[in-house]
């Protein structure tokens, strides 16, 4: 059946080569540790971890950061394998063209949509409210009506937004070399509030460190995790569920290291050093994440920590103004960069799908200037800027979540079918003890999937419906596979020839 159809890998790797759809190749391992950081660490530590503590965890939200972190490592080390055999750009989605067939790659790709435009936007949103308090701290004030609070059109989030995305047209080595020192200015906030927090920790606040589960306010059923729906239980928060369900919210502190494989089709040495740049990348934050929040609930307790820029009210709470605002500047900058790295991996999965003819392909045309993919970049930074600029988005992050745990899901199985279909592929990362890491990276992600709610359940299956209905409608028939074999070679030929001018075949 087409729909199991699959790209092969030589395929994926020769599409790269044509001149009309190629990318410069100018990454280093560095870089791309660099390019991770830059989008791993952001609202997630800097926001969601007052969130998390004050209503869903309690001091416990430490363990909650390790459990997200267990998840994302065994997904990270699938992640690692199939991006050094699959070095193109489009990251989960090319790994499953190559594996478990056309429709799955589609779902994912459109997975991935969901990921980064509303991740963006998401942090786009949250910019704009670090943006509002250091306006305060000059004695400023946007008017109310393009503020974005109480529902109002949210300027400086539509204004940040469209600044990227002209940067990102310009071209990737001006924005890794901006990226880069918003990275070093974010690492040594996070590392300041681990250092100087120290000294404000009080012991009592980690106690009672698990709270005791109780009833949540004001709830309706839709707000209550899968897991307690399936079994007919109140939604609750704290006690160890409690744990659980923050780790699926503070998952979002993580997302990111994945998008360092959609970048692997422009370093020089894909296979050496996207895995080294995924692992070396999530390593890192998970450190600077567990103790970050260590540190923050020892410094106020939980019940008062803030929710909107708990890093920075937790130094004003121990009477530290000027802490607070270094903080919050270097908040401002980290979240910059975490927007630009979603902004470039969206832009670089449509433009493998449009490659593909899974999208227009006029679509992924690359400037002949500036080398990058213009049009499918300023289609994205459009829609990201009309998201945050109208929609207040506080459950997106969840709802992003989701989307990006069942890519994981869906990744990590296609390494244990790679493994059969095309044992001898070179690899230059192998997964450790396949088939059990995929398989534990498969049932981590579905259990934190479980925590989430069953608002977010529902609106993810409408959105892969959305999907389906794309696909069947103009996908499968514009798939560049389709009009090759008209539709019928079987699954996984990996024969198909590379089209002979490399030209973009008409729409
Ligand atoms: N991990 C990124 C953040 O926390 C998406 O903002």
């Amino acid at each position: 059946m087409s729909v199991f159809r699959t790209k092969s890998v030589e395929q994926s790797i020769r599409d790269t080569e044509e001149p009309e759809h190629r990318l410069r190749k100018d990454l280093s391992a560095l870089d791309l540790t660099v390019f991770g950081v830059g989008v791993i660490i952001g609202t997630g530590i800097f926001v969601l971890t007052g969130v998390a503590a004050n209503e869903v965890a309690g001091p416990a939200v430490a363990l909650s950061f390790v459990a997200a972190a267990v998840a994302c490592a065994l997904a990270a080390l699938c992640y690692a394998e199939l991006a050094s055999t699959v070095p193109v750009a489009g990251s989960a989605y090319t790994f499953s063209y190559a594996t478990l067939g056309e429709l799955v790659a589609w779902i994912i790709g459109w997975d991935l949509i969901l990921e980064f435009i509303i991740g963006g936007a998401v942090v786009a949103v949250g910019w704009s409210q670090y943006f509002a308090a250091m306006l305060e701290t000059f004695g400023l004030q946007l008017p109310a009506a393009i503020s974005g609070q109480d529902g109002a059109f949210n300027l400086p989030a539509v204004v940040v937004v469209l600044l990227l995305t002209g940067i990102l047209v310009v071209g990737i080595k001006l924005s890794a070399r901006f990226n880069a020192i918003v990275v070093a200015i974010k690492v040594a906030v996070v590392l300041f509030v681990i250092a100087a927090g120290l000294f404000f920790v009080n012991g009592a606040n980690y106690s009672p460190f698990v709270p005791p589960s109780e009833p949540a306010e004001a709830t309706s059923g839709g707000n209550a995790t899968l897991v307690e729906a399936v079994f007919g239980q109140a939604p609750a928060n704290f006690g160890v569920s409690g744990i659980f369900a923050a780790a699926a919210l503070v998952f979002f502190a993580y997302i990111g290291f994945d998008i360092v494989a959609t970048a692997a089709e422009e370093t020089r040495n894909p296979q050496r050093d996207v895995p080294r740049g995924i692992i070396g990348s999530l390593a890192i934050c998970a450190v600077l994440y567990v103790a970050v929040s260590l540190v923050v609930v020892g410094m106020q307790r939980y019940t008062d920590l803030d929710t909107e820029a708990p890093l920075a009210a937790a130094f004003q709470s121990v009477g530290q103004p000027i802490f607070a605002n270094f903080i919050t500047l270097g908040a401002l900058a980290g979240l910059t960069s975490v927007m630009m790295i979603l902004m470039l991996g969206q832009s670089r999965v449509a433009f493998a799908m449009s490659r593909d003819g899974l999208l227009p392909r006029g679509l992924s045309a690359v400037h002949p200037r500036f080398g990058t993919p213009y049009r499918i970049t300023i289609i994205v930074g459009v829609v990201i800027a009309v998201l945050a600029g109208f929609i207040p988005l506080e459950e997106l992050a969840e709802l992003v979540n989701i989307g990006t745990l069942f890519a994981f899901v869906l990744v990590s199985v296609a390494v244990v079918v790679l493994r059969r279909t095309q044992p001898d592929l070179p690899r230059s990362f192998r997964t450790p003890l396949v088939p059990f890491v995929p398989i534990l990276a498969v049932l981590s992600c579905i259990t934190l999937m479980l925590f989430l709610t069953v608002n977010t359940w529902a609106r993810f299956l409408i959105w892969m419906a959305i999907g389906l209905v794309v696909y069947f409608l103009y996908s499968r028939k514009h798939s560049r596979l389709a009009r090759a074999d008209g539709g019928l070679t079987p699954a996984r030929d990996g024969a198909q020839s590379p089209p002979s001018s490399g030209a973009v075949p008409p729409d």
